[in-house]
């Protein structure tokens, strides 16, 4: 605690920081960062608030209208750093196997001395925050703690709302407890007197992940899962390689609960690719004819889900808040997410409206004038002319989970809910069907490897081109995706040989597309006439229609009450072109191709097996 760099700084560690590696940690980071100041978080509201303030005084948020949205923000952010950049995300494994041909990777030893001069001083002139969470309520047994080191006080007031951050997570590390360090620097060092801009951001950018000791750093960015360390970085890529070493499963996964009419509830997780309907699938609120069903929240982005002493599969929720996609969230398209937005809210690359709020592209009817994302004028006539949109398409909010009317009274239990169905589902404007039921668990471990997707603006690169992405996991596999495949097949056979009943596997797609280029099925709230004939499947009330890779619902055995869709329309959206799926298994091929090394016999097997009955 003596070097020089050190002295004249307040690197006291509050007394009820009693944990020694903590202590020690810090004190090397902050030796290395080299920041003015340290200040430890303790996740109060009188910080939040404070911090919310300081944010505003240094131009980064502005406080919306205290009427039509309390004690809510708008930030905006510099326009190179708008979503995750997965080009710059690493998995550092002792080997490259390890991190397998879909992860960036770089030996440790060279990607640390690559950090290391990045890192020297990075923090020079600005505060580090001490933000302290847990990832899952607060000492449950299947919570883990994170502690994150940012230079970002906009990181520190969002790990508030996305996570349980605060001094309480001292408590439970106790002197010798074990913690995920997450090292965050935006990566623009402050000269003496220099002037700080709104969104400090570096173009060099590296995110990444040391799985082997469990460790995370982040360079040159502020924005959301590059930045939120709890988020991608932990629960899912730190996570998954931890559940794979402990026999668990963390999945990029909403949890929803359904309750029957007759009052039977079921749980289901469903994996949607970035941007693909999880928030508004987890938030449903069912349709005219479906009147007494219930749709209420456990989780809207990640699951934790661990095998229970009965042998069916538990999962929790890890995070605390919804850091969710504004654009297209409207009353009609998601009214439980509007509810939520009412106050308490953080938006980030939203419009501000001239009354002091907000407006997305479909919020609603557009205002007559508004200050744009990038900080420009925006008229609904410029955007005829220029194509200019109000808000980013990856902007989002930032907000507690309690803010949310259906929240499901369990999302908080530490025991997890039991799952009776995962669902699978990519963006596809062709090929893939509206829904499709696995005959078994390896059907739905093939099914979920070969899911392929639309890329959209939650991450940067090109938009709209399809890609295999399997599990919805490829951006945060920790480790090599075919042992992730392995770890799958390898969970279902342990638990079936415990004669346990595993949950169903279905596959989706709400995005098929008409010759018009306009979706043909409705979704959103629509979309519960598809989960009500999956719960049907679970009970054994509905038959389906074998084909050539699952079983679908004839279209009789939907409830149609309350919209019209004709038989037309849904031939549209679940007819099987056979043509197409000669050429979609051709991309399967490559992806196994790819996947090679350590790729289960099983999905091979599968894959053979699908195209003798296409080729039939
Ligand atoms: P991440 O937070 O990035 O992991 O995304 P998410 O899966 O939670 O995505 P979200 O629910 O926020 O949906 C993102 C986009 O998909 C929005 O533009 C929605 O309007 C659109 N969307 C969601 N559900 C549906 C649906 O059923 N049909 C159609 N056509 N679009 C949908
Ligand atoms: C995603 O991209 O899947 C997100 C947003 O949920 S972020 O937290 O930025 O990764
Ligand atoms: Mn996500």
């Amino acid at each position: 605690m003596n070097s020089p760099v050190m002295q004249g700084l307040n690197l006291q560690a509050p007394g009820y920081v009693k944990n020694a590696k903590l202590i020690a940690w810090v004190a090397d980071m902050v030796a290395l960062c080299k920041p003015d100041q340290v200040y430890w978080c303790d996740g109060s509201q009188e910080e939040y608030d404070r911090l919310c303030q300081q944010l505003v005084d240094a131009g980064t948020f502005r406080k919306l209208d205290p009427i039509r949205r309390p004690n809510s923000y708008l930030a905006c952010s510099d326009p190179s750093d708008v979503a995750r950049v997965e080009d710059r995300t690493f998995i550092c494994s002792q080997k490259k196997e390890d991190a397998g041909p879909t992860n960036n990777w770089m030996a440790p030893a060279e990607m640390r001395a690559t950090l290391q001069p990045l890192f020297d001083g990075c923090m020079r002139g600005r505060t580090m925050y001490v933000v302290p969470f847990s990832m899952g309520p607060l000492g449950s047994p299947i919570a883990h703690i994170g502690i994150e080191l940012s230079d970002s006080p906009y990181v520190a007031v969002n790990m508030r709302i996305m996570t349980r951050m605060g001094k309480a997570v001292y408590d439970v590390l106790g002197v010798d407890g074990e913690f995920v360090p997450c090292v965050h620097t935006v990566g623009a060092p402050l000269e003496p007197g220099e002037k700080d801009v709104s969104w400090p951001c570096n173009t060099t950018k590296y995110i990444v992940h040391y799985p082997e000791s469990r460790e995370i750093w982040s360079y040159g960015s502020g924005y959301g899962g590059n930045a939120l360390l709890g988020k991608k970085c932990f629960a899912l890529r730190i996570a998954s390689t931890m559940g794979r070493d402990e026999g668990w499963l963390a999945e990029h996964m909403l949890i929803l609960g359904v309750t029957s009419p007759e009052g039977k509830k079921y749980h289901v997780a469903a994996a949607f690719p970035s941007a693909c309907g999880k928030t508004n699938f987890a938030m449903l609120i069912p349709p005219k004819g479906f009147e007494g069903w219930k749709v209420t929240t456990i989780g809207d982005d990640i699951a934790w889900i661990k095998p229970g002493k009965d042998g069916r599969l538990y999962a929790i929720n890890p995070e605390a808040g919804y850091f969710g996609v504004a654009p297209g969230t409207n009353t009609k398209t998601n009214p439980n997410c509007m509810a939520s937005l009412d106050k308490n809210v953080i938006f980030t690359n939203v419009a501000l409206t001239d009354d002091g709020d907000v407006w997305w592209e479909n919020m609603g009817p557009p205002p007559a004038h508004c200050i744009d994302w990038q900080g420009k004028d925006w008229t609904p006539e410029i955007a005829e002319k220029t194509g200019a949109k109000a808000a980013h398409p990856n902007a989002r909010f930032t907000v507690s989970a309690v803010n949310n009317p259906a929240l499901d009274s369990d999302w908080d239990n530490p025991q997890g809910v039991a799952i009776d169905a995962f669902i699978f589902g990519g963006r596809r404007s062709t090929t893939v069907p509206l829904v499709t039921e696995a005959r078994n668990w390896v059907e739905g471990v093939y099914m979920a490897a070969t899911m392929g997707s639309e890329t959209t603006a939650a991450a940067g690169g090109a938009q709209g081109v399809v890609r295999r992405d399997p599990f919805a996991m490829l951006p945060f596999t920790g480790y090599n995706m075919s042992d992730y495949f392995q770890h799958w097949l390898s969970l279902g056979k342990k638990l079936q040989a415990s004669g346990a009943k595993l949950p169903k596997i279905y596959t989706t797609n709400w995005f098929r597309k008409g010759e018009d280029g306009k979706f043909v099925w409705p979704g959103y709230g629509e979309n519960m006439r598809v989960l009500k004939w999956m719960i049907d499947r679970i009970e054994g009330r509905a038959t389906g229609t074998e084909h050539v890779f699952g079983v679908s619902p004839a279209y009789e055995e939907l409830n149609w009450t309350g919209l019209d869709f004709t038989r037309d329309q849904f031939g549209k959206v679940t007819s099987i072109d056979k043509a197409a799926w000669v050429k979609e298994l051709q991309l399967h091929a490559e992806l196994f191709q790819q996947l090679s090394y350590h790729l289960p016999a099983e999905l091979t097997e599968t894959k053979a097996q699908i195209e003798k009955r296409l080729a039939a």
